[in-house]
Formats: structure tokens, sequence, C-alpha cells
């Protein structure tokens, strides 16, 4: 769907896929974002880290253990971070070069079919989408960055700009839509860097529960275009849905996956009901093959 007009009831809904198809393969490769596309797709989600030399990439943790054979690649190269009574031995992407961090298998830990697939850059990422997928790209950790001299907002507005994809409207086929759980990223994209692109709050677990209020929806949609709420802050709440139209905002929540589809059938069942009983504009999904594109294009 092309139109994200607030709340317009004939828009076609987002299908947003979730760190690419990651149900299928591993999230945030090359390979997942491909799927995603094939899978139909209207938007790939990279969460976006930053490298020791000042480079967007697309990745979930701000760490690279989850996900990659880092440690055994860098034995040496980690902190310890403590956890409650644990010291945990922790590789941090910031630590690393994007040379360091190309050498890194992040396919194998999802299946062996997948080794050697790598952590793709900003630009990889908008390159694999062009003219075919919108990007939704999130900033991940912005003030933890910031505290190391890096500002992500300004290293987002200028690799869009590099790609010319920092104007609301400029390519049609590749929209983009930024997001963040930071209020203060959002801000700095819009005041500090001017930007113009339709914006997504995200709102995660109870503490999120303040800003779903009349007076929280007036003060997030001075900063946002919509909000991202996690699916459990919506579900049987579609007055909530309704307030956030009527404040002028879009509705895109997260995550629905079919390992874990609440108390629904199956996620195509879950995915129906936020589409068409509570009346969302779109969500994320790990399984973009099972979107109920029948039932909301009828
Ligand atoms: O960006 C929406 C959703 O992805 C937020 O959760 O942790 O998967 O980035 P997370
Ligand atoms: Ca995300």
């Amino acid at each position: 769907g092309e139109s994200i007009a607030p709340g317009a009831p004939d828009a076609a809904p987002l299908l947003v896929a979730h760190r690419g198809a990651s149900a299928y393969a591993p999230e945030h490769t090359r390979e997942a974002y491909e799927l995603g596309i094939a899978q139909g797709a209207d938007f790939i989600e990279p969460d976006l880290q930053i490298t020791r030399d000042g480079v967007l990439i697309a990745l979930h943790d701000v760490t690279l253990d989850r996900t990659t054979d880092v440690a055994e690649v860098f034995p040496d190269r980690y902190r310890e971070v403590q956890r409650g009574d644990e010291t945990l031995r922790r590789w941090f992407a910031v630590d690393f070069t994007l040379d360091e961090i190309r050498r890194l298998d992040a396919g194998s830990w999802f299946g062996p079919e997948f080794a050697g697939a790598r952590i793709p850059t900003l630009t990889e990422v908008i390159e694999i989408a062009r003219g075919r997928a919108g990007i939704f790209p999130e900033t991940k950790a912005p003030e933890t960055y910031a505290e190391q001299g890096f500002s992500m907002e300004r290293l987002l507005v200028e690799e869009l700009a590099r790609h010319g994809l920092e104007r609301r409207g400029a390519d049609p086929a590749t929209p983009v839509i930024v997001q963040s759980f930071s209020a203060e990223s959002l801000r700095i994209l819009r005041e500090e860097w001017d930007s113009d692109l339709p914006a997504t709050f995200l709102i995660g677990g109870s503490a999120g529960e303040r800003w779903l209020t009349d007076e929280g929806l007036r003060e997030v949609a001075g900063f946002a275009t919509g909000i991202g709420p996690t699916k459990s802050l919506l579900l049987g709440r579609p007055e909530m849905v309704e307030a956030a139209h009527a404040a002028g905002l879009t509705v895109v929540p997260y995550t629905f996956r079919e390992r874990s589809a609440g108390d629904f059938a199956n996620v195509t069942d879950e995915m129906t009901h936020f589409l068409c009983e509570l009346g969302v504009d779109g969500l994320f999904t790990d399984n973009p093959d099972l979107f109920p594109r029948e039932a909301v294009t009828s």
C-alpha cells in the first residue's frame, strides 16, 4: 500500500517484514530481506546500530553475540557487563570496525544452510529495497551512541540523502518511515535535521500506557505521525485505535509471529483481527507470507 494517510479508512494496510522475513531466514540479512520482499512486504525493517568507524548497520542488539560468531573470531574483544550477580562477556558492535564486522557469520546461528550470511550496512539495505519495497529504519539505543560521540539521527539523514530519500515522497516506489522507542530521537530528526519523513513512535510494555491517553497521544502527534504499540496494548481496546486516529496518528503494532499467536488459532487469524476488527493501519510480522491480504483488500 502506498497511502499512509493517518487513519484514512480506505488506505491499504502496510505489511512490514520485521527484521526481514525473520521467521524463515536469519534476521537482518540479505536473505531475510529478499524473502520478505518476495513474500509481498510493503516495507522491510532494519534496526540500526553503529560501528566503531561510524557506519550504520542493520542489527537488532547493541551486541554481536546472539546472532554472529564474534566470540570465535575475536575471542578477546569483549567487555564485561554486570547482570545481577553475574559477570557476562559481551561483544559490542560499536567496538568493531565495518571491515571486522564483515568477517562475521550472521547466518549459522539460525541454520547451517545460512552459513556465511553477513550483517548488511544500511546502504546495502537501501539497495536491496530500492524500487521494490519501502524501508522502515529504527534508531536503536540512540542515547547510548550519543554518549559515545555518535549522532545516529545525523548518520541516518545523511545516508538517506546519499540515496535521495531524505524527503517524504521522494521515491514513491521506495517510501521511508522512521521509527524509534526514543521520543527524543524522533524530535531530533524533526527539529535538528528538519526531517519531514513519516515517523512512528514505538510504545512498549506497561510503561507505554501513559502515551495512550488522549493527552499522551496529543503529545506524540507533536513529534511523530504514528504509533507502533506492542500488540498486547491494543487487544480488546478498539477505542485506543480510534483515539490515535482522532489525534491524526497511524497505528502499526508489533510483532506478529506464527510461533506466538496468543489466543488465536494462528497468526493469520490474529493479523485479521487486528486489521479488520481493531482497524490498525499495518503491522510488523516475522511471517509476511501469512498476511491476510484478501481479508483487507476485499
Ligand atoms: O520496530 C518494531 C519492533 O521491531 C520493535 O521491537 O525489539 O523487534 O525492535 P524490536
Ligand atoms: Ca525493530
